[in-house]
């Protein structure tokens, strides 16, 4: 039995897609079981890129099967898109794909409420995808959601929608001072997408647990990162959805007792994308020249990512709250050419060592990062697939995350692509997959 669990160590965007993609090779099924298409997972095979919203990833491995789970929410009109994107680039998705019953619907009037809701909060504002999933997701836990297998039920989903409409629209007319939907329009299209979508629906919770009792392998794809979950983030600067580990349980169906382990993914450094605090971030040159380095602009919206150094406090944090078995450092080569390196191995608030990572946006705000400083290793590693072959300082580095994080690492990333990656042969994720 192995059924593992990715998830982003960090604020998202840790290179979750490209080690999902690596790892699909020794499970039989990829699931996504939180979040929506604000994620965006970009996975490099032999120099082509495809960057993933709401498929797990696993898609791009012929013959694995994938899984959209009851914890996703789903926008139709997304879904097609990538849909058309994948079949265009001549990838088998028909047959290999399954969505759940239970999965929510986003629909065009979160989409709205959202933009109107986030212009209203001016400088605060979250700084979200702009893709409807906060609200969808409120609605979920308001139970007044729409969910896949309400698309098959014509009567009760014109009902329903035109009820929420209405409700959604004196919200953003009055409220927000925007323009109206269409209940007609909306109702029109989304039973339009019921008939398109069915092929692919199932009860994935019965299908992934029958699997798994008949020795089938599940690798659960994380969508976000740990700082941006709902409940152990940097809230209210958060997605709307768990981003830890304990989601793949609830968001799939499969019980924890079924879990083997759970990955993290992190990177060299730390990225964030959006409003909210960001302790070691590197403003000016520093940071600017990790972005250039990185090509650190988001893969969902494009919108430039904000850099520094890694964060071991907040890593650290992950570590605990997901129990990492491993850890996988991406992006080390982006590192290559600095003279110093910083990393944050303690926060100091008024003076004092902070102990815990503060659940205070203020605080968290206010916190000097306390640096340690090394050498860099100034050669290139981009690329490379062999651990012995890399620069001394490069693997002082790496042992120095995994001393921090009080974890150990399985993979170290060198590139984008499925083949600049290397294994450490010992580690438990190359003990227990590829063993
Ligand atoms: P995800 O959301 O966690 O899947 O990550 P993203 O796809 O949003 O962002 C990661 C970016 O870094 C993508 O453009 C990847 O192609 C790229 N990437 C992943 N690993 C490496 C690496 O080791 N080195 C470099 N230079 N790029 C990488
Ligand atoms: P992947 O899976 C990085 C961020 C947004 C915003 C906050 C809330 O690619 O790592 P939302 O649209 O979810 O309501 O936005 O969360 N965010 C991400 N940042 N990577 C992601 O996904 C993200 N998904 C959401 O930028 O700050
Ligand atoms: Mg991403």
């Amino acid at each position: 039995m192995a059924n593992i669990v990715i998830i982003g160590a960090q604020w998202g965007d840790e290179g979750k897609g490209k080690i999902v993609d690596l790892l699909a090779e020794k499970f039989d099924i990829v699931a996504r079981y939180q979040g929506g298409h604000n994620a965006g997972h970009t996975v490099t095979i032999d120099g082509k890129q495809f960057i993933l919203h709401l498929i797990p990833s696993g898609i791009l491995h012929g013959g694995r099967l994938c899984v959209i789970g009851p914890g996703v929410v789903l926008d139709p009109k997304a879904f097609f898109e990538e849909l058309d994107m994948l079949e265009e680039a001549g990838i088998q998705v028909r047959g290999n794909l399954y969505i759940s019953n239970r999965a929510h619907l986003i629909l065009p009037y979160h989409r709205a409420v959202e933009k109107a809701a986030e212009e209203a909060r001016g400088a605060k504002k979250i700084g979200t995808t702009s893709r409807g999933i906060g609200p969808a997701y409120e609605d979920k836990t308001g139970r007044r959601g729409l969910r896949v297998v309400d698309l098959f039920d014509a009567e009760n989903l014109r009902e329903t929608i035109f009820e929420l409409t209405r409700e959604k629209n004196c919200l953003i007319q009055s409220l927000y001072g925007g323009p109206p939907l269409d209940a007609r329009q909306i109702y029109k299209e989304y039973l339009q997408y019921g008939q398109r979508l069915k092929e692919f629906v199932v009860d994935t919770a019965f299908f992934l647990n029958d699997q798994i009792r008949q020795g089938k392998r599940v690798l659960f794809e994380g969508a976000q990162g740990t700082l941006l979950d709902v409940d152990h983030g940097t809230y209210p600067y958060v997605t709307s959805s768990n981003a830890t580990a304990g989601a793949a349980c609830v968001g799939s169906g499969v019980a924890p007792s079924w879990i083997t382990g759970v990955i993290g993914i992190a990177k060299a450094y730390t990225t964030r994308v959006g409003g909210g605090p960001f302790p070691t971030e590197a403003n000016g040159t520093i940071g600017d020249e990790i972005r250039r380095r990185g090509a650190e602009y988001g893969a969902s919206t494009g919108r430039p990512r904000r850099c520094g150094w890694f964060d071991g406090v907040a890593t650290s944090y992950s570590a605990v709250l997901n129990n990492l078995q491993a850890i996988v450092i991406t992006k080390l080569d982006v590192l290559d050419e600095f003279e110093q390196i910083l990393v944050c191995t303690g926060y100091e608030y008024r003076g004092c060592q902070l102990k815990e990572f503060p659940p205070e946006i203020k605080v968290l705000e206010a916190v000097k990062p306390m640096y340690k400083s090394v050498p860099g290793w100034q050669s290139p590693t981009a690329g490379m697939q062999d651990y012995d072959g890399l620069p001394v300082r490069a693997k002082d580095y790496l042992k120095m995350l995994s001393d921090i994080t009080r974890t150990e690492c399985s993979f170290i990333s060198t590139g984008p692509d499925r083949e600049h990656t290397i294994v450490l042969p010992d580690s438990w994720t190359a003990r227990t997959l590829y063993q």
